[in-house]
């Protein structure tokens, strides 16, 4: 199954910065590659991505002991603190994704869009008053942050907090899956989760008196119809939101600004034809996913490519190779904001794929739009190689050093 001269090293910065040339060839030599050295199995190919994250039943997405560090550590903490349901298999799961989905509907997430074009008018206001900015903490942080605090319908200024709690809880995501956190870790995601808990109790408390048309009201009107939501479970779901759609969707902002300068031809396009931004959009989340690879545990004894899968091994499917395979994509390489048939799988597929997929894509339209209608042009400041976010499952960048003009 190895081979002495493919290796394919996630944790490797070289890799992570162009993995391309290597899923392609882990697609046609190596669909199920084990790696050296890491507890893990990869696999590359579309039809095998997308397979095993349709089947939750072989396997799990129980990845609580690694996001949830906790539980393991205090099992006494699990009724405070129940589990994520995005890292919960089977009726649990169920039950909170449809509950889930009676509040946060298309129509509340299509209503946020003036508010975000505002959100993204007021940070591009700033940034081309200076000229020269890291668009990190200047757009691509700041605005999903900005986007989620309208959904739940919480003050903008709360924003940065929201950050710090985000980043407290996906702390462990550097080596992710392939490292169980330290007992300082364990307490900074306690410590960080009963903040945020503190928090929500104040907003929930408060929309039971008097309900607005946001996501935490149409949350709590879900917690007293059925009882079918208790309130740690409730908690626990505005704190999943809160942290699911940040980094992913600055993730998707970010590559859209760095695919659009590598291919300026395209952004000469867009320009012009500004109707396509919503196929630039899906063309981003395809060749640059935010998300390149999601784990799963095999739930009971399967097979891959012929070779014998244990109880409880762990895999990786990488998404960032599925997206470039050439048995689902035409001219897989070529980034094409026009490109019309495009399954992309950057928002997963299956009991799992992603429930903010609708607001995300919305996002990385507005601020494509409001980029292409303000600016006369941007560009990087500089040659060099921009530093990446540290997550080895993300595609992005930590910073954008970048110079706008205004139109
Ligand atoms: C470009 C931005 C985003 C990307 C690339 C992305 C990607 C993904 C992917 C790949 C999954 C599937 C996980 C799996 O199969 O285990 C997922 C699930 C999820 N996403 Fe997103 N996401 C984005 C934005 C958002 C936003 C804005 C929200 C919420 C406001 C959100 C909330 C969630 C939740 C709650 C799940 C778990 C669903 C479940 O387990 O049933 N995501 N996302």
């Amino acid at each position: 199954m190895n081979s002495q001269d493919f290796a394919f090293d996630p944790l490797n910065e070289a890799t992570r910065r162009s993995p391309f040339p290597l899923y392609a060839r882990a697609r046609r030599e190596f669909p199920v590659y084990e790696h050296c050295g890491l507890p893990v199995l990869s696999v590359f190919r579309y039809a095998d991505v997308e397979a095993i994250l349709r089947d939750a039943e072989t396997w799990s997405s129980n990845f609580a002991r690694f996001v949830q560090p906790y539980l393991l550590e205090r099992p006494e903490l699990a009724e405070e603190m129940p589990p994520f349901f995005a890292t919960s298999d089977g009726e649990y799961h169920r039950r909170m994704r449809s509950l889930i989905s009676k509040a946060f509907t298309a129509k509340m997430v299509r209503a946020l869009e003036p508010a975000m074009r505002a959100a993204v008018d007021a940070l591009l206001d700033k940034a081309l008053a200076q000229g020269e900015v890291d668009l990190v903490p200047a757009l691509t942080a700041p605005f999903p942050i900005q986007v989620i605090a309208q959904l739940l319908g919480v003050p903008a200024e709360d924003g940065p907090q929201f950050q710090k709690w985000s980043r407290e809880l996906t702390q462990n995501q550097v080596q992710g899956v392939l490292r169980l956190p330290g007992p300082e870790m364990v307490e900074r995601h306690v410590e960080a989760t009963r903040a945020m808990h503190a928090y929500f109790k104040t907003l929930i408390e408060e929309r039971r008196v008097k309900p607005r048309a946001d996501l935490v009201s149409a949350l709590v009107a879900v917690h007293k119809d059925g009882a079918q939501l208790s309130y740690p479970e409730l908690l626990q779901m505005l704190t999943v939101l809160l942290v699911a759609g940040n980094a992913t969707t600055t993730a998707l902002i970010s590559n859209m600004m760095v695919e659009l300068l590598a291919h300026r031809d395209q952004l000469a396009r867009l320009r012009t034809a500004p109707g396509l931004i919503p196929t630039a959009v899906d063309e981003v989340l395809r060749f640059a996913s935010p998300v390149q690879a999601m784990p799963r545990l095999a739930a009971k004894p399967t097979e891959l490519h012929g070779r014998q899968v244990e109880t409880g091994q762990l895999v990786l499917v990488w998404i960032g190779s599925a997206n470039r395979d050439a048995a689902v994509f035409e001219r897989p390489d070529e980034f094409d904001v026009g490109r019309a048939y495009n399954p992309h799988l950057a928002f997963g597929i299956g009991p799992h794929s992603c429930i903010g997929s609708l607001l995300a894509t919305l996002e990385g339209c507005v601020v494509l739009r409001a980029m292409l209608e303000r600016t006369r042009s941007f560009e990087l400041t500089n040659d060099e190689p921009l530093p990446l976010h540290s997550s080895f499952v993300a595609r992005s960048y930590a910073r954008l050093p970048m110079r706008l003009v205004p139109a």
